[in-house]
């Protein structure tokens, strides 16, 4: 499993704590940057970066990483194949793999501490996707990306 990580200029100090972790747990990883405190980036691009490498297969999973978390999965979520969601408690980070096969963990250095962050990282790269009757609603979310989602039919 390689990851991508990535921020922009409100989140640097949280994707450095990351870096870290994955370092410390031997998780193979390709950091986009941005690589300074002082340096400057939109969040879009951010999310850009680590969705092409996820979208190119080089990258399994991504944590992109702004000031709330909110705008670098609002950006993910426009790319074809990204389910991206942005997290600051740890069921949800848990139950969007379990269930929503997220791909992408989005999370807010003015939201999260460095602490609670490490601990939604891992268990956002730890949690299998159950698939079974998951599986169809991903592909659902996939329809609505192609823009062809057949009518609703209640089982
Ligand atoms: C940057 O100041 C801030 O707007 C951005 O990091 C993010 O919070 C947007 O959602």
């Amino acid at each position: 499993m390689k990851v991508a990580i990535s921020c922009d200029h409100a989140a640097f100090h949280l994707k450095e704590a990351i870096r870290a972790h994955l370092e410390e747990r031997g998780i193979p990883y390709h950091d986009f940057g941005i690589y300074a405190a002082d340096e400057k980036r939109d969040y879009p691009y951010a999310s850009f970066y680590a969705c092409q490498a996820i979208q190119a297969g080089e990258c399994d999973l991504g944590i992109v990483m702004c000031g709330t978390g909110v705008g670098v999965s609002m950006a993910a979520n426009k790319m074809a194949g990204i389910r991206a969601a942005c997290c600051s408690d740890y069921f949800s980070a848990k139950y969007t793999r379990a269930h929503n096969d997220a791909n992408v963990l989005c999370m807010g250095e003015r939201v999260v501490g460095a602490g609670l962050a490490i601990e939604l990282a891992d268990v956002f790269l730890d949690t299998p996707f159950e698939g079974g009757r998951h599986a169809r609603r991903i592909a659902q979310i996939a329809a609505i990306e192609g823009g062809k989602l057949a009518p609703e039919s209640i089982e």
